[in-house]
């Protein structure tokens, strides 16, 4: 059952640095830029971008989850680079008691600036006032310490460990 209230368009937060908001096809090549790199894709389900066009797939595939009202993906611009913007996404996925559960990436060139902590403060903040979502949950693997940092900076409380409940990049054979 779905409790959340469907939302017209997606939104556009703004923070000092940064600008989340909709991800549109000439976004494809600032996202195929941090979404080839192996590192960058290390944590995550997805595996890198092979080429431009996985990235206009990505693109393809934010828009049907917010025309199917299940995810809310933004991009991140910088405001003081917004020629070579570069991009991370934030994902809502809308289920039981409106629990928003939010990932997040940004381009390697970016990470250990804050920009992350920022971002991420940013969308609880529209969880909480804006879309009325509690609780709001993020995950990720114990050794991904960036990111368990981001989580702690933003407030969030660790309330355990999930065991075997994501498994990643899992090619199934045909
Ligand atoms: C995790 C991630 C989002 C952090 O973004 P960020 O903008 O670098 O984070 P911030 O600068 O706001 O703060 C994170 C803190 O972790 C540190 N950090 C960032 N990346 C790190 C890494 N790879 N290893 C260890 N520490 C890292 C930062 O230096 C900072 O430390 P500080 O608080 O002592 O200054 C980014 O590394 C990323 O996109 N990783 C790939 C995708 C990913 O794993 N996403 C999370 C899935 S759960």
């Amino acid at each position: 059952m779905n409790n959340c209230k469907r939302l017209p368009e997606l939104p556009k937060l703004e923070s000092e640095r940064l600008i989340l908001r909709k991800i549109i096809l000439e976004d494809a090549l600032d996202i195929f830029e941090y979404a080839h790199v192996p590192e960058v894709a290390e944590f995550l389900p997805w595996f890198p971008h092979q080429s431009i066009q996985d990235s206009i797939e990505f693109i393809k595939f934010t828009e049907e989850k917010f025309e199917s009202d299940e995810w809310i993906i933004l991009g991140i611009e910088l405001k003081e680079n917004r020629k070579t913007d570069r991009f991370n996404r934030y994902s809502r996925l809308k289920g039981v008691n409106n629990c928003a559960d939010i990932g997040y990436v940004i381009s390697k060139n970016f990470w250990g600036k804050g920009m992350m902590t920022e971002a991420l403060k940013e969308v609880i903040k529209y969880c909480f006032d804006e879309l009325a979502d509690e609780p709001v949950e993020a995950h990720c693997e114990e050794a991904n310490i960036g990111s368990w940092k981001v989580m702690k900076k933003c407030g969030m409380k660790n309330e355990g460990t999930l065991r075997e409940k994501v498994f990643v990049k899992i090619v199934i054979a045909q």
